[in-house]
């Protein structure tokens, strides 16, 4: 087992890296505190396959534990859905000696994490995340919330986990084309921070399509480390490091929007968006050809789309909404430099649709 350390002073907090080992999150929860009692939440898919085996390892390491499992799916991520664990947090009795654990996706990671931030003002919260999205991504950086009916991520709060347990091993039941939308923000990470990373996937990808655990944990533990490094650098989004994160979402985005969210999978819109977005920082002449090729081809290669978007100004309408810092219809929008290297300039929404 090997540990990244988010460092944020005294909202610090560890993420372990796993193999076929999800059992171990109750040991190593219990070496770092006191609590009594952990309610595991997660959803109907998970569940079926690994809640067992995680309620066993915490009763090992001496908690009570209960569980509260939710439908499988974006629907769940809900005010109405909150609500309902409120009410059984309450039936169970919890109060500040118990720690909730999220089991599952981004979903799953998010309403608990939400959940955590506002029952009895806060409690503490883990999380196990179980996709790759999550273990790349959504469980790390304390980001936490829930959709209103007028748009995705509409309330939320930044709470902290007291550790991330993450175990490559669980990504292998994944629905394939879930996996490799999940890929697509691990190329991300190459893209805008982590040319090593670029190159290994690169060089790796059948290894890494196959799922041979050895490449998945590479990728897993590179990202989280990617991850934590902007989270400490911008933990509450506001000197602006922290939305390089947002390469090839403001275009995916308005692509989800545009479709309903029924069209495409979270990552496979990012996918199209950072091959646009690549384009567009060449036509501007922020970057070469070469690294433009090279994005292009590696999204090809894993299979994910990249074909041009079609898109007209009112698509951005949501992404406008919760863009604080829009001025006149331009918003912020990153560019490639180079593999590992991207900056973040203001655009006007026209400029971007002409490309
Ligand atoms: N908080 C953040 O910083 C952040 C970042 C990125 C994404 N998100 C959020 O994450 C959510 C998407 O997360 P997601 O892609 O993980 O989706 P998800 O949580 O809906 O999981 C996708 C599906 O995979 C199933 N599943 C989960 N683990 C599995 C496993 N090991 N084997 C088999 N099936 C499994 C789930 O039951 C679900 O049906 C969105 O709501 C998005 O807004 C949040």
């Amino acid at each position: 087992m090997e540990k990244v350390l988010v460092k944020l002073k005294d909202r610090s907090y560890p993420i372990y890296l796993t193999r076929e080992a999800l059992d171990d999150v109750g040991s190593v929860l219990r070496r770092m505190d006191r609590l009594e009692k952990v309610v595991i939440i997660t959803d109907s898919r998970v569940a079926e396959m690994y809640l067992e085996s995680v309620k066993r390892g915490f009763h090992a390491a001496g908690y009570q534990v209960d569980s509260i499992v939710i439908p499988a799916g974006e629907e769940s991520k809900s005010i109405n859905q909150v609500v309902q664990i409120y009410d059984r947090l309450l039936d169970l009795e919890v109060d500040r000696k118990g720690i909730l654990a999220a089991l599952g996706g981004g979903v799953v990671g998010d309403i608990t994490g939400f959940v955590a931030a506002t029952y009895l003002r806060g409690v503490d919260y883990v999380q196990i995340p179980t996709t790759l999205v999550a273990q790349v991504d959504s469980a790390i950086g304390g980001k936490t919330g829930v959709n209103l009916s007028q748009g995705k991520n509409l309330v939320g709060a930044f709470w902290h986990p007291r550790l991330v347990f993450s175990d490559v091993g669980v990504l292998k039941t994944l629905d394939q084309r879930e996996f490799i939308a999940g890929l697509a923000e691990v190329i991300k990470y190459g893209i805008i921070m982590d040319s090593s990373l670029f190159k290994y996937l690169e060089e790796n990808a059948d290894k890494i399509l196959s799922k041979k655990e050895e490449s998945l944990y590479y990728i897993v533990k590179r990202c989280a480390r990617n991850k934590a490094l902007v989270v400490e650098e911008d933990e509450r989004e506001e000197s602006g490091r922290r939305s390089i994160l947002n390469f090839g979402h403001t275009i995916g985005h308005a692509l989800e929007a545009s479709t309903n969210y029924q069209g495409y999978l979270h990552g496979e819109a990012v996918a199209i968006g950072m091959v646009f977005a690549s384009k567009i920082s060449k036509n501007l002449g922020f970057c070469s050809n070469g690294a433009v090729d090279r994005i292009h081809q590696l999204i090809e290669r894993y299979g994910l789309p990249h074909e041009q978007p079609d898109l007209n100004e009112d698509d951005f309408d949501p992404i406008i909404r919760v863009d604080k810092k829009m001025t006149k219809g331009r918003i912020n929008f990153v560019f490639v430099e180079d593999i590992g290297k991207v900056k973040l300039e203001k655009i006007d929404i026209r400029d971007l649709l002409i490309h």
